[in-house]
């Protein structure tokens, strides 16, 4: 008996990549082409957030009025993605709906593990040990220099993270790029140049996706 999943089985997509990088709209045209495939509606999440809980503690990790150390915005991530997992992802992959999520594992093992220094051992260690389930079927790291995923998002800041700085940012660019070579996490991991026309890079992430249904 063939190992390989049901052609039908729904999936669970993550897009990830810096601010700016087009991940909203990418993951909006993403559900569009997946029901435009005869797919079930996909659902379509943000992290952190999406259950009212993960949007409690979206306020706390990206308020300004707070001072969190990297860890803490860690442990935050974690407890937001726990809280989705559970709440929303597995009862629509149970129910034969795939899920859209922007953002995941990459973002808390770029900002908070390499830009913020809380170490990529630990941030692994953490959300294997705690946010592990359901994983996703396929990860696409969207790839954007800073400075056109600046201009994209108009320079504004917009949350505590967001306005880091400039060094930062570039920290976790170089950590994305570094997550879609070493997959730190395993799994189905594609790199996708964002810094392409937005018609392209949506070509390029249906391809990837197309590639697993
Ligand atoms: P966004 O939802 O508008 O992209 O913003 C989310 C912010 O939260 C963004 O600045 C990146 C940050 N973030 C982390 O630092 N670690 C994480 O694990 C996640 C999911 C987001």
């Amino acid at each position: 008996m063939s190992k390989s999943p049901p052609r039908d089985r729904a999936r669970f997509f993550v897009l990830d990549g810096v601010d700016g990088c087009g991940k909203s709209t990418l993951a909006a045209r993403l559900c569009g082409e997946l029901e435009r495939a005869g797919r079930a509606q996909p659902l379509h999440l943000r992290e952190p957030g999406s259950t009212k809980a993960g949007e409690a503690i979206r306020a706390v990790a990206l308020g300004k009025q707070y001072e969190l150390a990297p860890a803490v915005e860690a442990l935050l991530m974690a407890a937001a993605r726990r809280q989705m997992l559970d709440e929303l992802v597995a009862p629509a992959l149970a129910a034969g709906r795939d899920v859209v999520c922007e953002r995941f594992h990459p973002s808390t093992w770029a900002y908070q593990g390499v830009a913020g220094a809380v170490g990529e051992k630990r941030v692994v260690e953490l959300l294997k040990r705690w946010a592990n389930e359901p994983a996703p079927d396929l990860v696409l790291i969207l790839d954007a220099p800073v400075e056109v995923a600046l201009a994209r998002r108009g320079g504004a800041e917009r949350d505590r993270i967001e306005a880091k700085g400039r060094a930062f940012h570039e920290r976790v660019a170089a950590a994305y790029r570094r997550f879609a070579e070493e997959k730190p996490f395993g799994g189905r991991v594609a790199a996708i140049d964002a810094s392409l026309p937005t018609e392209r890079v949506a070509a390029q992430v249906w391809e990837a996706v197309r590639g697993i249904l």
